[in-house]
Parts: structure tokens; C-alpha cells; sequence
């Protein structure tokens, strides 16, 4: 008798808006999202059997997920040069960057390689409902999903990250390898960051639907198994204070252009006659300190728009086409009123209170209630829809739509 075993691809539910925080989740092996942070996140690392269930479900149903792109699928972003891409060899260790030619990419059969994809919410539905399930987490914090495919053997090598990652097992078998080993060196003489000493003090073997967490520095080696195996990262983004502060003070030194007031001369009618004529004079320094009182540069208010918007910047490699048709300001909030208007997956859209930093722009300033108002909710939910806007020419919320920032949900 044949026997039948029938195989579909994983479609990833997109997560709730409001996400249910003190709730036992799957994906964390049955605690919530609040337990998570609380016990682990940036702590120590954590194995989930079976955080994604449909996958053990469907098996014991006779059928097979698999990953949500099919690897012949996934190969072509290889091709693409929109898609930040990676080839690792690892006999001997050799690095490529994409786009590769086509003779470049490895078959799937051969071993020991693999290709990783940055970014891949951008370039495919099922990666950007997966960082859905995310939002627990601030979206500042959030960098990306990436994904990698390889050949039996295939992995990066040990070495450790300095961001939290969530690997999640999507298709064949993957071994870790983890240790909190002190000694970080690397190895010299290799094109990768590998570690030099690297002593495993954990071994697990993922299977498909399985995660693995990892905080930051944890030492880690991911072996493929199977061809094809395919891990998918959710990783973070941890600036340093140096690039948070020189990105928020390069921004705030710009936005002093748009104080007229600060063209005003320093002077000093009261200097009295001075025997340190070579010292900056008491009266620049006292007039400075109340100007920087006055302006609360002195206060980290001042900072923090500037660091908004810095983190609100896409990725560097992100460009937007807006749409071929563009839709008139009346079609526009015409369909407003019965279709989702969604950030583009490459858009990042961060609030500071009720200010909404969109790819660096603050999107709020000078625009009126009621577009300030549907700003904070898209920041807030990723997601608008109202027929409450009639007039929206010139409105920062349709320039946005002409620039290719936010779409409508297909
Ligand atoms: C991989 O998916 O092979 C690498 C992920 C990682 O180690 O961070
Ligand atoms: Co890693």
C-alpha cells in the first residue's frame, strides 16, 4: 500500500494588537510574556520543544509543515540586490556577500554552507507576522528577522552576538552548541568572527516549530542536520551610549537653526576691566549657562527627540518606491475609510509621548490634531483605518503615502 504523507507550507498567524502579556504562551514553553522578560530576557537562555505547537499537531495528523518559503524560494532572494545576503563556507571558512550570480549559490545537496538573509520582513509576509509576535517588546529595541538556509553541515561557526536573538527551528534539524565560557577571543586568522576556545557546555538538537533564546555573549554554534535546514533569528538592536548621544546631539545642534531667537549677539555691557585677559570671560560663561537653562538643553527633554528619531531611521539599505498610481488626496481618504493603511515593512515608526518619529521624521510637528492623532495610533498599532479624515492634502499622513512609507494592505 502507498502510503500518503502530505506536506504544506506554515502560514504564521499575524499576532493580536493588544498582546495578552500575563498569559501562558507556547512560545515560551507555557510562561507569559511578563515571566519571559522577568526570568530570562537578557539573562540567561532559554530552549523551547515545540514553541510553534502547529508543527507537532500537524505531524501527528500525518502531515508535514514546512517552512512558510520553500527553499528553491529562498535561494532567488540570494539574487536579488535588495536583499541584504551572506555566504558562509565552512571547509574551508570563506565569507561572500550578495547578490550572488546564480552559479554562486550552492546546491542544496552539497554540504557545508550556508546563505543568510537580512531584513526578511520586508520581503516576505510570513517573516513580518512572525516579529509580530513580538510587540512585547519596544519596537527601538527591534531589529530585525533574519534567515538562514544551509547544507548539511552548513553554520556560521561558534561565536557569540552582542544582541538577544529568538532562533526558531522552520525546516530540518539544527544542532546547538551554547556555553557561557568567559574567553570571547577570536580567532585571528579567519574572514568570520569564531571563536578561538570555543567549549560547549550545552548540546540540543532544534527540530521544526522548536526556539532557542539567546541573551547577549552567550558563546553559540548552530550545525545544520538536514539540507535545507532553515533557522529563523529575531534579533535586537543594542546601540551603544557613545552612537545614542552623538546621534542625539547632532540632531538637537541641527534643530537650533530653527530658533531664530539664538541669532541675537552675545554682549557685554557689564565686563569690568580684567588682569586674565587670556581666560574665556565669567560674563560668555554666565550668559551660555542661562541661554542652555532657557532652551532645557540642559535636561535630557532635549536629548530625546533626537535619539526618537535616530531610532526611528530605516535600515541603511532600505529604499522606498511609492506607489505607480498614486491616489489623489480625495481617493486617498476615500479608501482610508475602508482599507488598513500599514507602515511598509521597511518603515520604522517609534512615539515619544505624543510625538511620531516616522524613518526619522518627526510626522506630528505643525500638523494639525487630528493627523497627530492618527499618527499615534499607526505608531501605536501599526495599523489605521477612519473615515474621520476628509481633508488631508499637504498632511503629513499623504506624503507618507506618496513617498512609499505607508501602504495599503493588500
Ligand atoms: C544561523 O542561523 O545559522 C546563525 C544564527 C546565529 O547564530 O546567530
Ligand atoms: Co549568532
Amino acid at each position: 500500500m502507498t502510503s500518503f504523507y502530505l506536506s504544506k507550507p506554515y502560514d504564521p498567524p499575524q499576532a493580536p494588537t493588544n498582546l495578552p502579556l500575563d498569559e501562558s504562551w507556547a512560545l515560551f514553553g507555557g510562561i507569559s510574556p511578563e515571566q519571559f522578560m522577568g526570568r530570562y530576557w537578557h539573562k540567561k537562555p532559554l530552549l523551547v520543544r515545540g514553541a510553534i505547537p502547529a508543527f507537532k499537531l500537524s505531524a501527528q495528523s500525518g502531515e508535514s509543515l514546512e517552512s512558510p518559503i520553500p527553499t528553491q524560494d529562498l535561494l532567488k532572494f540570494a539574487l536579488d540586490d535588495e536583499v541584504e545576503s551572506r555566504l558562509v563556507k565552512s571547509k574551508p571558512w570563506s565569507f561572500d556577500s550578495g547578490p550572488l550570480t546564480k552559479r554562486a549559490i550552492p546546491s542544496i545537496h552539497k554540504p557545508d554552507w550556508t546563505l543568510l538573509f537580512q531584513g526578511m520582513e520586508a520581503h516576505h509576509p510570513a517573516a513580518a507576522k512572525i516579529l509580530s509576535w513580538f510587540r512585547f517588546i519596544p519596537d527601538a529595541r527591534l531589529d530585525d528577522l533574519m534567515i538562514s538556509i544551509a547544507g548539511i553541515g552548513g553554520g556560521v561557526g561558534p561565536h557569540f552576538d552582542s544582541y538577544d536573538v529568538f532562533l526558531i527551528q522552520m525546516s530540518g534539524r539544527r544542532q546547538w552548541r551554547i556555553s557561557e565560557q568567559k574567553d570571547l577571543s577570536l580567532n585571528p586568522n579567519l574572514p568570520l568572527k569564531i571563536l578561538q576556545n570555543f567549549k560547549p557546555e550545552e548540546n540540543w538538537i532544534l527540530e521544526p516549530g522548536d526556539m532557542l533564546y539567546l541573551p547577549p555573549h552567550i558563546a553559540h554554534n548552530g550545525i545544520a542536520l538536514d539540507a535545507g535546514c532553515q533557522t529563523w533569528s529575531v534579533g535586537f538592536r543594542s546601540p551603544s551610549f557613545k552612537e545614542l548621544l552623538q546621534e542625539g546631539l547632532w540632531r538637537l545642534a541641527e534643530s537650533l537653526e530653527d530658533i531664530p531667537a539664538l541669532e541675537g549677539k552675545f554682549a557685554d555691557p557689564e565686563q569690568g576691566a580684567t588682569q586674565s585677559a587670556e581666560q574665556l570671560p565669567d560674563e560668555l560663561i554666565k550668559q551660555l549657562r542661562s541661554k542652555l537653562k532657557e532652551l532645557k538643553l540642559d535636561q535630557i527633554d532635549g536629548f530625546l527627540p533626537g535619539i526618537t528619531a535616530y531610532l526611528s531611521e530605516p535600515k541603511q539599505q532600505a529604499f522606498f518606491d511609492g506607489p505607480e498610481n498614486p491616489l489623489n488626496p480625495r481617493e486617498f481618504s476615500k479608501k482610508l475609510g475602508t482599507s488598513n493603511l500599514i507602515p511598509h515593512p521597511k518603515t520604522r515608526i517609534l512615539s515619544l509621548g505624543k510625538q511620531v518619529y516616522c524613518n526619522g521624521d518627526n510626522m506630528v510637528q505643525g500638523q494639525k490634531p487630528d493627523i497627530g492623532q492618527a499618527w499615534q495610533t499607526l505608531s501605536a498599532t501599526k495599523m489605521l483605518t477612519t473615515s474621520k479624515l476628509p481633508k488631508l492634502d499637504k498632511s503629513s499622513l499623504y506624503e507618507a503615502y506618496l513617498a512609499g512609507w505607508l501602504v495599503f494592505q493588500p
